[in-house]
């Protein structure tokens, strides 16, 4: 081949291995024990998974016959309007749209409602991925900053004219990825005249909807005036993200769904991802998710439970402030001794062995001379004490040095 290599202009924010992948890397080649506070795939956690009986379930099931339907097929909608159904909303199968996963369902939303080069509005706080999705679709993102104060909750304060006025979509994750925040009924009644005024369509994030503490509660959010669109799958329902089966659930006024679904049926039929042996065993694996989800909420408990010992006991919270929150997988200390947070999980990495994720990954707003390290709570108990000990010791350290 004459010249340089070309590629898509997606990659040029691409720069090479960054030193906490080289450190890792290491790590691993030469068998360095550390402890990883950033886990989040659920199948790496030490959950126990009803494998023999799934394997039974795809033993019997028809994996050969192929009858694509750009929707999915409707058995497998059934279960998922049946799933909505045990927690108190209604939904109908013909508003479901099924895809891969919720990444995919992302690219399927983008390309509907988005031309190359069109803006979008991400929470900051938020998802990281949303970035790189929205850079796959040739889409740019406005970050919308929620805030601290308003327990990271989005209030129409924090979305500017500007920014509704040149962006597509407006995205919201419910439970929030890393903040837990819930956006309720209310606060959508809140925005719903601005989404009108703009012509925007509102899609909400809510894998982590069945995650929720301390008397909290998430509802789906279904309207018939003001586009809502819902995304949620078995990566986190069930735990197992490799099952590969999320959806799309619509809602809106009637002509704008029937326009939308036109239109998704053309995307969905271009691609058909959704493979068929999933969607046939699908009503055998929801069965499971009272129990796989009763031991991931048993160790999100026992985890928060540490959290709440060891800084009762110690006296930390002059030192590190603790959120803990209120739905999801994660929860995110902040102090001083943090910043710079990228300064601050290396030496943690580096000295003990502790591998975390710095808020600044997530979209939290630098603030002078504090910094966030957000942890998973999904981390096997005994490593996650020894990790908070491990940041507790690196601190302390720090302060008689
Ligand atoms: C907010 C949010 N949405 C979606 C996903 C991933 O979903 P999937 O595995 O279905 O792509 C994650 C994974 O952590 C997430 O945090």
């Amino acid at each position: 081949m004459k010249g340089e290599f070309r590629f898509s202009n997606r990659f040029s924010f691409q720069d090479g291995e960054n030193e906490f992948a080289e450190i890792l890397s290491e790590y691993k080649s030469q068998n360095v024990f550390y402890i990883d506070l950033t886990t989040s795939n659920p199948t790496q956690a030490g959950f126990q998974y009803p494998s023999e009986a799934i394997r039974h379930s795809f033993q019997t099931a028809d994996l050969i016959t192929y009858l694509p339907d750009p929707q999915g097929d409707k058995k497998a909608r059934d279960t998922i309007r049946e799933y909505y159904k045990s927690k108190g909303i209604e939904i109908e199968s013909e508003d479901l749209f099924l895809v891969s996963s919720s990444s995919e369902a992302y690219s399927y939303l983008f390309k509907l409602f988005c031309d190359a080069g069109d803006s979008i509005l991400i929470p900051a706080p938020g998802y990281p991925l949303f970035e790189f999705l929205s850079v796959m679709e040739g889409l740019r993102t406005i970050s919308y900053y929620t805030k601290k104060e308003n327990l990271w909750k989005l209030q129409i304060s924090d979305l500017e004219p500007t920014n509704l006025a040149r962006s597509k979509l407006l995205l919201i994750v419910s439970p929030n990825n890393p903040t837990g925040s819930i956006f309720t009924a209310a606060d959508f009644e809140s925005i719903k005249e601005l989404l009108i005024n703009y012509n925007i369509p509102l899609i909400i994030d809510e894998v982590f909807s069945d995650y929720v503490y301390d008397g909290e509660v998430h509802s789906t959010l279904i309207d018939t005036e003001t586009p809502v669109i819902t995304v949620n799958g078995l990566s986190k329902i069930l735990g197992m993200p490799g099952m590969k089966l999320s959806w799309i659930l619509l809602s809106g006024p009637a002509p704008w769904k029937r326009k939308t679904k036109e239109f998704l049926e053309l995307i969905s039929d271009t691609y058909l991802s959704v493979n068929t042996p999933v969607q046939n065993v699908l009503s055998d694996l929801i069965q499971w998710r009272t129990m796989i989800q009763t031991q991931i909420l048993k160790r999100i408990q026992r985890n928060r439970t540490i959290l709440k010992q060891i800084f009762s006991e110690l006296d930390l919270s002059k030192k590190i402030l603790c959120d803990l929150p209120k739905a999801g997988w994660y929860c995110i200390l902040e102090s001083k001794a943090f910043f710079p947070e990228e300064t601050f999980s290396l030496r943690l990495l580096k000295d003990k062995q502790v591998y975390i994720h710095t808020g600044e990954m997530f979209g939290f707003p630098e603030v002078e001379n504090s910094g966030r390290i957000i942890l998973s709570l999904l981390t096997e108990t005994e490593s996650f004490e020894s990790g908070i000990e491990r940041i507790i010791k690196i601190l302390k350290e720090a302060e008689n040095s």
